[in-house]
C-alpha cells in the first residue's frame, strides 16, 4: 500500500513507501494529448469537464490540480472574468502549455503556476486556511494518477486549506456497477493505464476509490452527472459538516 491510513484518527498520511515513488513524468505529452484525446473520446472529456461550468461564476480563487495543457483553465478564466487561477501541476512542459493559452486570451494576470508533486504538496505538512484560501478546487482526470490512499491524504490537506464554502469539481473515469457498459468500461481503463504507464511512468493501474476517500475525510458529493453511459462523470463536493 503506497499510503497509510489511520481510520481511526481520521488522518492519511503519505507513507515513505508512497514519498519515494517517481512522479509520472508527462512533458512528452503536452503536445499531442489534446489531439490522441480528440482521436479516442471525440469532444467527450470536454464536455464532462466543462458540464458545471456555468454554475462557477461566484468563485473568486480557484486551484486548479494536474489541468494538462490548460483547455479547461483557459475556459474558466475566459468565462468568468473575476476569478483568479492557481494551476499546479508536476510537467513543466504542461505547465508552460497551459501559461501560453492563458496568454492567449489576455488572462496571464489571474493566473499563478507552482510546479509540484501534488502527492507531497503543500511542503507545509499542516497547511492552515488563510485569507486567499481557494473558494473552488478543480481536479479533471487528474484524481486516476493516485492511489485511493494518496487521494484521501491530498483531500484532507484541500479540506484544511479551502475556504468555507469551497467546492471541488471533479471529472473522472468510472466503472458502472453493471449494465453493458461495465465489460467495455473495465477493459478500456486497464487499457489507458497501460499506455499511460509505458508513455509517462504512472504507477497506478486501477482507478482510485476517490469517492471512499473524499468521504472518509469530510467532503459530500453535492451533484454528479454521468456521461457516455456511465464511462465518464463530472461531480461537484463541497465539505459543509464541520469535522
Ligand atoms: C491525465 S493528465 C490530465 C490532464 C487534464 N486535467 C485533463 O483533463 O485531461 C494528468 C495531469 O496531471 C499531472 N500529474 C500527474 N501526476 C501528478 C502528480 N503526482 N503531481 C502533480 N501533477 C501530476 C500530469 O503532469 C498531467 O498534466
Amino acid at each position: 500500500m503506497a499510503l497509510t491510513v489511520r481510520i481511526g484518527g481520521d488522518k492519511p498520511e503519505a507513507s515513505p513507501e508512497s514519498r519515494s515513488r517517481q512522479t509520472p513524468n508527462f512533458d512528452r505529452l503536452a503536445a499531442p494529448y489534446r489531439w490522441m484525446e480528440y482521436f479516442s473520446f471525440g469532444h467527450a472529456l470536454e464536455r464532462c469537464r466543462f458540464h458545471f461550468l456555468p454554475r462557477l461564476a461566484a468563485r473568486r480563487r480557484a486551484l486548479v490540480l494536474g489541468d494538462g495543457d490548460g483547455r479547461f483553465t483557459a475556459r474558466l478564466l475566459a468565462d468568468h472574468p473575476e476569478i483568479h487561477v492557481h494551476a499546479i501541476d508536476a510537467s513543466p512542459t504542461m505547465l508552460a502549455a497551459l501559461t501560453r493559452r492563458v496568454t492567449d486570451i489576455h488572462a496571464a494576470g489571474r493566473l499563478t503556476t507552482e510546479l509540484a508533486d501534488l502527492r507531497r504538496w503543500p511542503a507545509d505538512e499542516q497547511p492552515q486556511p488563510s485569507p486567499t484560501a481557494p473558494d473552488l478546487i478543480v481536479t479533471h482526470f487528474f484524481l486516476d494518477c493516485l492511489t485511493t490512499d494518496e487521494v484521501a491524504a491530498l483531500a484532507l490537506r484541500l479540506r484544511t486549506l479551502a475556504a468555507p464554502g469551497s467546492i471541488w469539481l471533479i471529472s473522472e473515469f468510472a466503472i458502472p456497477a453493471c449494465g453493458w457498459m461495465r465489460p467495455i468500461a473495465a477493459s478500456l481503463v486497464a487499457a489507458l493505464y497501460r499506455a499511460f504507464r509505458l508513455l509517462t511512468g504512472l504507477d497506478p493501474q486501477q482507478l482510485p476509490d476517490y469517492p471512499a476517500a473524499l468521504t472518509r475525510v469530510g467532503w459530500q458529493r453535492l451533484e454528479h452527472h454521468p456521461h457516455l453511459r456511465g464511462l465518464l462523470t463530472s461531480e461537484l463536493w463541497g465539505f459543509p459538516r464541520k469535522t
